[in-house]
């Protein structure tokens, strides 16, 4: 079959099996683009639950704010979608730039380290059991003096954890119920989602896409990404990441001294995630407690995921600082200390041992190439969607490209690049009512993936 004879439209669920298939646009700015339907590698995808039949039915009721939550989490559900494709083009070659997974391998010097530890615990010597619910002391330590040195944080300031995530909801059952929370918007899905799993949010409301009683923060191109405090309703909880996921924009001192001043002002605590401080160009801080004052107002959480590869090890660390108290004068670190005895017991001892490791001198060495590759692929993305004519942010200072597709819907543009080109991008919307028109194209991804997946968007758009 030649190229034109399988020249298809873009509506059509025609499906030339094994060698390569067109597609016409809908839109003016999609061309039609032939793509190679060649399997490789294996597509690990979320799959949909199914709805099971039961006879039986306990007696317990429904926790009714996980009614509240929208139509799954939105990773799972582009995993679905992603899945659903795959079903409909079985030969396919999909290239995943959609969830921000990382793909590259942890660094030798990193995984030794973690080796070593394993093998360790099969001898009488070597075998530790549960650690301290903290985190082991020499990694706090290091955690300390790697990413806050002059700042005034201290080993005991810090938590070990196995993850940001997991950490991000560990300070939802620290708040409780009855906090008020304001998220940037477009944000990390994860801040609203536990905060309406925890009660701290009203209904979803479909006609604005926002929960009730959550204060979004607008964060758009108009307003340089950062939110317009005079316009913002105090909240007891200000969650800010930066820079951000997934704009990728990341504030600048001025901005954090006016959010940690408006957070003061208003007697709020931020919760800070620099999960990608590491990947700054720009001078910007990398820490909310570069700011003067933030102590008093601030707990950061972060991350070894997206800088050693360890999303599936599971690493990483909360900072609250005894200078943080509640309106009752009592140290908000204390409860937290509480909150990790009780629903945690301690990071895998192994991945405590990467964790060291990636802060010794060779192993910063490494993880700033592991960052490096990362930042190569985002300026190729950042390269294809600037040659197109699109408005292109983020980049610079996070491993997410923001893309402006003006007037359109996220998820019509994301369906359209999938169906057309095979390549898994986020829709905008999916991060909060402010992302919709643009889709977050992700930097992690292996080169030869990342480079075909802009040969077949330069297809779709020339
Ligand atoms: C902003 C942000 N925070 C936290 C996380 C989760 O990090 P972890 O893997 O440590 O749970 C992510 C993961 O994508 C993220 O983008």
């Amino acid at each position: 079959m030649s190229l034109s004879q399988a020249s298809i439209s873009s509506s059509s669920s025609a499906f030339f099996a094994q060698s390569s298939f067109n597609f016409k646009s809908r839109t003016s700015r999609a061309r039609s683009v032939s793509v190679p339907a060649k399997t490789i590698g294996v597509c690990k995808c979320v799959a949909a639950p199914q709805a099971e039949k039961t006879e039986y039915k306990t007696q317990v009721n429904r926790n009714a704010n996980m009614g509240k939550l929208q139509a799954g989490y939105l990773f799972p559900e582009i995993a679905r979608r992603r899945n659903a494709h795959l079903q409909k083009y079985p030969d396919a070659k999909i290239i995943p730039l959609g969830i921000g997974d990382t793909t590259e391998p942890i660094p030798e010097y990193i995984a030794s380290a973690m080796a070593k530890r394993a093998l360790a615990m099969s001898t009488l010597e070597g075998y530790s059991g549960y650690g301290p619910e903290q985190g082991e002391k020499p990694l706090r330590v290091a955690i300390a003096k790697t990413f806050y040195e002059n700042l005034g944080i201290e080993e005991d300031d810090i938590f070990v954890s196995d993850g940001a995530k997991c950490d991000i909801s560990r300070l939802q059952v620290l708040f409780g119920e009855d906090k008020t929370i304001a998220v940037q918007d477009p944000s990390y899905p994860a801040y609203v989602d536990s905060s309406v799993i925890m009660g701290q949010t009203g209904q979803y409301q479909k006609s604005v896409e926002k929960f009730a009683k959550i204060e979004y923060m607008r964060c758009t191109p108009d307003n340089g990404f950062f939110p317009d405090l005079s316009s913002t309703s105090r909240t007891d909880i200000i969650f800010f990441c930066s820079p951000n996921n997934p704009t990728g924009s990341a504030a600048t001192r001025e901005q954090l001294t006016q959010l940690v001043k408006f957070a003061k002002d208003n007697g709020s605590i931020i919760v800070y995630d620099s999960a990608y401080a590491m990947y700054m160009s720009d001078d910007n801080p990398r820490s909310i407690f570069e700011i003067p004052g933030a102590k008093d107002v601030a707990i950061e959480t972060s991350s070894f995921s997206k800088y050693a590869g360890f999303t599936g090890v599971r690493l990483g660390w909360t900072v609250v600082p005894k200078q943080l108290h509640y309106s009752d004068g009592f140290p908000v670190t204390k409860d937290f200390n509480r909150i990790v005895c009780t629903c945690f017991n301690g990071a895998s001892t192994i991945a405590q041992a990467g964790g060291l490791a990636c802060l010794e001198p060779e192993g910063l060495k490494a993880m700033q190439g592991v960052i490096n590759f990362y930042k190569e692929n985002t300026d190729i993305i950042m390269e294809t969607f600037n040659s197109l004519g699109f408005k292109v942010y983020g980049g610079t200072n996070a491993p997410y490209v923001w893309v402006h597709f003006p007037g359109q819907s996220s998820w019509d543009v994301f369906a359209e690049i999938l169906e057309k080109t095979h390549v898994v991008t986020t829709p905008g919307s999916g991060f909060g009512p402010g992302g919709e028109g643009f889709i977050r194209v992700s930097a992690f991804g292996h080169r030869d993936n990342v480079v075909e997946a802009c040969s077949r968007f330069k297809q779709l758009y020339k």
